[in-house]
């Protein structure tokens, strides 16, 4: 929901100019995660005083967008820019408000007191809050905001003065607050009384770590491990045991060091691609410039102890607009490309092979199963609606598809033979990551797939398919939907690539892989035309999206679109279910698109275009380009080029892409940003 990030140099020069620069620009990439409000906190002028009472800490929060904050930072009064800091240690937050409206006095940083003291960001949501701040209360603390995390910080300033005699280190201090915390966090902590360290913990929230060795000596594959002794809420840290972090745990070595904290590695890679995935209930610790990682809880059996550094591969291009004016559009625009990652490497095309080796070692036991259940929320689970005939075609299993949230309040039966497929761009969605969990408990085999290397959902999943469209910004799914739905095509392939009955199905469907993504070029080219239609439309209050069999989902997933970028009320209709209610809300006034393609819906699809139309409808067509019937019958079409059936409905979503993008346009609306909405769900 939140974004959070953080930067910590450690015997590298930097000036209080630059440092606010990288936290800001930290908060622009994290934007996308929520953006009502937003904050930075950094080191007053006086940090490296002997007193703490003499340290000071600004804080910055400002309403709106991080633009706001930006302004308000530049127009701080009596900070000197230029004044330079070896050792620095910055905080920042871009927030989607939870608890309490979105004003500056709820933005984070959250702060324990009038002086700063200890201040921290906060993404997730503590369920107890209501409990510490009545006992906090109780003890004479006073709360300014409305918020949750205000809780943490002031519990940890209670905990700080209730042990002042004990000289408790910064992270003794995080650990005990924490252990005080229930529900879902990724929390940065930074204190006067702690100056040049940082604490950063996370249970259910994302958090990832940045490395970068500013004399570039590298920090490349540098095991940071944990001690096997180690257990216990208070136990001693675990320190990087491995001999070559001494390069990392730079203690007494006065080695050049910077880290980067943030909630997505989006934030981190234009600084460094040296980056470690936090864990639940690990709490990283920078001290006198070494990081180290300690355990909060007792440890899970079959937890991994290391934590690894990775080399991210992702270019910073792949996260800046280039020539479009919004990330979506770009994005739409990449989807010639993103299908092609999906696919690289996987299909041979020659041959007519897909592999997926993420899942090899499990197909057989993935083909023994009960039932296929797909478990996702929004575009993600419409991946799963459009590819559900398909794979019950391919695999002849019972093929369940189940909205996360729904699945987990009905208490669904499942059972040790069940496959369960998680579907998530971020692979950070608190619904879905709670279902993967209900599953997994219940002994069901599960499967990920994700676009975030290093996600909840992709760590935690048995196996799985990395759906590789690249990052993805812009609030509104669009390439991660046509990958996410090729990658489940994979799926099915893969799972009937030993029946004979079945071949030239499978090899049609891999010919039209081929073709995809100049397919999709094609379809492209009817932007302009999207356009004009856009231009009819931005001024209605509701648009209705119509079609059947393969190309459902389509209807479902533009009206999504539609609704999340326009406002404008939008519904994906089943054309069958049209004369059972929804046609009583046909006229000549109601905008209507029908989705009819040349497939074996298709009469069925015209007798819904007759029943509209003999209500006064005038719907907008999305048919194929060869389509002589329909190209005759209606001018008010758009038209995309002939696939498999079963990849129609890859082509027939990016026109209903680019009309939900124009029409936002037109009224003036924020498209990456929509009111209201984030692109990481990680609250349930
Ligand atoms: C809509 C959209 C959302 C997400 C949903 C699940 O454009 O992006 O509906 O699909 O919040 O998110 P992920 O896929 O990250 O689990």
């Amino acid at each position: 929901m939140c974004g959070i990030f953080g930067y910590l140099n450690y015997l590298v020069k930097r000036d209080r100019r630059f440092i606010a620069d990288i936290l800001i620009n930290g908060l622009h990439r994290l934007e996308y995660r929520g953006y009502d409000s937003s904050g930075i906190a950094f080191d007053g002028d006086s940090i490296n005083s002997n007193k703490s009472d003499e340290r000071t800490c600004i804080v910055v929060r400002q309403k709106g967008k991080v633009e706001e904050l930006e302004h308000a930072v530049k127009s701080l009064e009596n900070v000197d820019w230029n004044g330079e800091f070896s050792v620095h240690v910055g905080i920042a937050h871009t927030r989607w408000a939870t608890h309490g409206e979105p004003n500056a006095v709820n933005s984070h940083p959250q702060r324990s007191d009038e002086q700063n003291q200890f201040v921290c960001v906060h993404n997730g949501i503590i369920t107890n809050y209501k409990d510490i701040k009545q006992y906090l209360t109780n003890k004479g603390y006073k709360f300014e905001s409305e918020t949750d995390t205000e809780v943490v910080i002031k519990l940890v300033k209670y905990l700080y003065d209730k042990h002042k005699n004990e000289h408790i280190t910064f992270q003794k201090l995080i650990e005990m607050a924490c252990s005080q915390l229930e529900g879902a966090f990724a929390l940065l902590f930074k204190s006067i009384h702690y100056p040049g360290e940082l604490c950063a913990t996370r249970r259910g929230s994302p958090m990832v770590i940045g490395v970068k060795c500013a004399d570039q000596l590298g920090a490349n594959h540098i095991p940071v491990m944990f001690s096997k002794d180690l257990r216990g809420v208070f136990s001693p840290p675990l320190m990087i045991t491995d001999q070559t972090t001494a390069d990392l745990a730079v203690t007494g070595n006065n080695r050049s060091i910077e880290y980067f904290f943030a909630s997505d590695a989006s934030a981190i890679i234009e600084h460094t691609n040296q980056v470690i995935f936090m864990e639940d209930d690990d709490l990283a610790v920078v001290r006198n410039g070494a990081l180290t990682i300690h355990r909060t809880q007792h440890e899970v059996s079959g937890q991994s102890t290391i934590r690894e550094i990775i080399e991210l591969k992702i270019e910073l291009q792949e996260i800046m607009k280039g020539n479009y004016s919004y990330f979506m559009q770009k994005e739409i625009f990449e989807q010639p490309e993103s299908v092609v990652n999906t696919m690289r490497g996987r299909v041979n095309f020659n041959t007519k092979k897909v592999i997926l080796g993420g899942i090899k070692d499990y197909i057989s036991e993935i083909r023994r199963c009960r039932r296929l259940i797909l478990i996702a929320c929004g575009t993600s689970y419409h991946s799963a609606v459009a590819t559900r005939q398909l794979l019950e075609e391919l695999s002849e299993l019972p093929v369940m598809v189940e909205l996360a949230s729904d699945f987990l309040d009905r208490n669904t039966p499942v059972f040790r033979d069940d496959v369960c497929m998680f579907i998530s761009q971020s692979g950070e969605t608190a619904d879905t990551i709670l279902a993967l969990r209900y599953c997994k408990q219940r002994g069901a085999l599960i499967l990920g797939f994700t676009n975030t290397v290093g996600s909840s959902i992709s760590r935690e999943s048995h196996c799985g398919i990395h759906i590789n469209a690249g990052p993805e910004i812009g609030v509104a799914s669009t390439k991660a939907y046509t990958s996410q739905f090729l990658a489940l095509v994979l799926f099915g392939l893969v799972l009937s690539e030993d029946s004979i009955s079945k071949e030239s199905r499978r090899n049609d469907i891999i010919n039209g892989l081929q073709k995809l993504p100049e397919l999709i070029k094609q379809v492209l080219n009817c932007d302009k035309k999207v356009r004009e239609f856009a231009e009819e439309l931005y001024k209605q209050s509701s648009l209705l999206v119509m079609g059947r069999g393969f190309n459902f989902a389509t209807c479902l997933e533009g009206a999504l679109k539609v609704k999340e970028l326009t406002y404008m009320h939008s519904e994906g209709i089943l054309a069958g279910e049209l004369k059972h209610g929804p046609l009583a809300m046909v006229d000549d006034t109601m905008p209507i698109v029908m989705i009819i393609m040349d497939d074996p819906v298709k009469i069925k699809c015209m007798n819904a275009y007759s029943q509209v139309q003999a209500r006064g409808g005038q719907p907008i067509l999305i048919c194929n380009d060869d389509d002589e019937e329909l190209i005759k019958l209606e001018n008010r079409r758009i038209t995309v080029p002939r696939t498999v059936d079963c990849l129609q409905g890859i082509l027939c979503v990016v026109p209903m892409q680019l009309l939900s993008f124009h029409i936002a346009v037109l009224r003036g609306y924020d498209v990456d940003c929509p009111r209201n909405l984030a692109k990481s769900v990680t609250v349930a």
